[in-house]
């Protein structure tokens, strides 16, 4: 397959002799330190990935996890990247590549990963982002089809990394632990996201804070991959320039945040979780990770390695009360059916308090970059 878009072959070329670090090389329109709007599935849509990517960071669009041919997700996908195009002021004829765009998908739905290089990477060919992020394969999946080779091993997280460089897309792959981010760069990563368990949405179940994972992750691969570029960038609590400077200091080469982009003005999010958002204090205490989130709300894509963090609602705390479950589940059904979203799951971070106004993704890219610098500036006097 001829090279698609230059991302990955100017990775190769090291030719951005200016760029300060990886990310800026191969995102050239990208400026320091480098803010990552996190893929959130059903609320990082294209118009907000490209206001993102306007204002110097990397956005990303959420993709779903259903590949199947006829999904409604992959037309969805198609919509949201055409209006990041648009969003981007760039012509749709010829289709021009996206600069610092990125998909992210997720990989635990078995029965769709073996579709998607039929029918995820013909969309990312003809819509031309710059990067695509994958989270969360199924561990029971790659075990089983791990020694596979040809077309059996359609569906592999190695299997599809091989074919998103084959196309020349640069590939995140999003994980919680120093084993599963072996493997993604054993598999082809480019970039590891190292996501802490503060982490809003679907993590680990077992895993560590951002605080000891990004150096411990880095450390493995300097170890064990010397001589392969493989950036590592820092996911689970940030929500404002110190958090930033924070991971920097982890030694992280950006920043990815999720929960802070729920509430930017383009998201989609509706208002009763934008109004949660902003009213949640102190994370620890309310927000909750745990696999009862999935459990209520019907879904059974996840490996039992997995788990969410969401802010605590009513649901949960009957659950932690002991409440049957068909029972929380009778009255989650009627609550949603009567339009009352008090028993419904928000997933949010710890960072989720220090979350405390709306304002445009760009303006929120902005604003993190200036108050990171100026954090920095005030900690100089610990390097006298
Ligand atoms: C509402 C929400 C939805 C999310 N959906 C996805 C998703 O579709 N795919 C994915 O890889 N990660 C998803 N995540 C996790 C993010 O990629 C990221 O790890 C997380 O938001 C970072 O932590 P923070 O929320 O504290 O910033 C989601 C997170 C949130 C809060």
């Amino acid at each position: 397959m001829p090279l698609h878009f230059p991302g990955h072959s100017k990775k190769k070329e090291e030719s951005a002799q200016t760029a300060l670090t990886k990310l800026n090389s191969w995102f050239p329109t990208t400026k320091n330190p480098v803010i990552i709007s996190a893929p959130m599935y059903l609320i990082a849509n294209g118009t907000l990935a490209a206001e993102v990517s306007k204002a110097g960071g990397i956005g990303f669009v959420a993709a779903g996890f259903d590949f199947r041919p006829g999904s409604s997700q992959l037309t969805t996908l198609s919509s949201e990247l055409s209006l990041a195009r648009q969003a981007l002021g760039l012509s749709d004829r010829p289709l021009t590549p996206l600069p610092a765009i990125g998909v992210g998908f997720i990989l635990t739905h078995t029965i769709s990963v073996p579709h998607f290089v039929d029918t995820v990477l013909p969309i990312l060919i003809e819509h031309s982002p710059q990067a695509v992020w994958l989270f969360a394969n199924d561990p029971d999946f790659e075990a089983a089809h791990s020694s596979d080779e040809g077309p059996a091993a359609k569906g592999t997280a190695k299997q599809i990394i091989e074919a998103l460089h084959a196309a020349g897309f640069v590939v995140f792959f999003q994980v919680g632990t120093v084993k599963d981010a072996r493997k993604a760069v054993a598999d082809g990563a480019d970039v590891i996201v190292a996501q802490g368990i503060d982490a809003g949405g679907h993590q680990v179940a077992k895993g560590s804070g951002i605080v000891s994972l990004v150096p411990e992750m880095r450390d493995m691969i300097d170890r064990e991959f010397a001589g392969r570029e493989v950036v590592v960038v820092a996911a689970g609590g940030v929500a404002d320039g110190r958090g930033v400077v924070g991971a920097l200091g982890l030694g992280a080469e950006g920043v990815v945040l999720g929960t802070r982009f729920i509430v930017a003005t383009e998201a989609a999010t509706p208002e009763f979780r934008r109004k949660l958002i902003l009213e949640t204090n102190d994370g620890g205490l309310n927000t909750v990770k745990s696999q009862f989130h999935d459990q209520i709300n019907s879904t059974t894509i996840w490996h039992n390695v997995y788990d969410g963090r969401a802010v605590r609602g009513a649901s949960y705390d009957d659950h932690a009360a002991g409440l049957p479950f068909e029972e929380n589940h009778k009255k989650f059904k009627e609550a949603a059916s009567s339009g009352d979203n008090s028993r419904t799951v928000t997933w949010a971070g710890t960072a989720v308090g220090l979350v405390k106004d709306q304002k445009p993704a760009g303006d929120i890219v902005r604003e993190l970059r200036e108050q990171a610098k100026e954090r920095i500036k005030k900690i100089q006097v610990f390097a006298a």
